[in-house]
């Protein structure tokens, strides 16, 4: 089993992206070095009113010098991601990680990949568009003009935007967005709201393409304890003998054939 470390980090730098979203590096110890695109830390608040880690994708692992980057958007008032916001570089935050399986880099290897991303779901396409091999398209969907992580995404990979006001790219979502370029790929990898993962599943089915989707499901333990993130899976598990994975623990990576959406 891959280890996971609860560690004290180091916030290196905080920086404000768009509206509401948020990028902050954190220094680490050993989870920088263990962590694959795809993986999540859960991030401990320092409010006690605030038991429960909140899960945060790794949007970008820097080995060498230890820092894991987090992407992520204020949910709301006196919640937590707002009191993340709130720290400065030097304040300290309790972090556990790297958890997850990640997303399985050997298959695109040798082939043309779809890099799928929808709203806070963009971020951990942005380590995965480095370490994958092949050709890389991106697709990114956002609410409106404010497009974060564009460059970084178009370092790496062919980037392509979708808004839903049509105020950048393709009006419309990501699907819109790939039909109007009559983009191609051999697999697909994608985060981001169900309804936008439900209609790549389709759409992937359709055109026999592979398809692997990173869920964001609510979580409470995120080390596979609780069973608070189950979601429905098309296979018996062995164990239990029933239709359940938990996404953070078998997660939050799956073939969209092997879950119910
Ligand atoms: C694997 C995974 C990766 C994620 N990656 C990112 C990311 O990179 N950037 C980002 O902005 N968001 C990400 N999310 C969503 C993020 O975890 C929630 O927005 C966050 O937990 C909300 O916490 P809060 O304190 O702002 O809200 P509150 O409403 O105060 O949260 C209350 C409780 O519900 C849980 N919760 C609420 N919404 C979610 C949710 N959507 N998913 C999981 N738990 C939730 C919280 O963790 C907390 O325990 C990810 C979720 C998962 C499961
Ligand atoms: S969050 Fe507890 S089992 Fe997944």
């Amino acid at each position: 089993m891959a280890e996971k470390y609860k560690e004290t980090a180091v916030v290196v730098s905080q920086e404000q992206i768009a509206d509401g979203i948020y990028s902050m590096w954190l220094q680490t110890e050993q989870i920088a070095r263990a962590a694959k695109p795809g993986q999540f830390i859960s991030v401990y608040c320092h409010s006690a009113e605030k038991l429960l880690p909140r899960p945060i994708s790794l949007c970008e692992i820097d080995r060498e010098q230890g820092r894991v980057r987090i992407v992520y958007r204020v949910t709301g008032k006196n919640t937590g991601t707002e009191e993340f916001s709130t720290y400065k570089p030097g304040d300290q935050a309790e972090i556990l990680g790297p958890l997850g399986n990640g997303f399985p880099l050997e298959r695109g290897e040798g082939k043309t990949s779809f890099l799928i991303g929808g709203g806070i779901g963009i971020p951990p396409m942005v380590q995965l568009a480095k370490e994958l091999n092949g050709e890389k398209q991106v697709v990114a969907g956002y609410r409106n003009e404010q497009i974060f992580l564009g460059e970084e995404l178009g370092e790496h990979a062919a980037f392509y935007v979708a808004t839903e006001d049509g105020s950048r790219g393709t009006k419309g979502n990501v699907l819109d967005c790939i039909r109007e370029n009559e983009l191609k790929a051999d697999v697909i990898f994608a985060c981001g709201p169900t309804p936008m993962l439900r209609a790549i599943k389709s759409y992937a089915a359709e055109h026999g393409i592979e398809c692997w989707i990173s869920m964001e499901e609510r979580m409470a333990c995120g080390i596979g304890a609780c069973l608070a993130c189950v979601c429905k899976s098309t296979e018996v598990d062995e164990h239990s003998q029933v239709h359940n994975k938990r996404v953070c623990k078998e997660g939050p990576v799956f073939l969209a054939s092997e879950v119910e959406l």
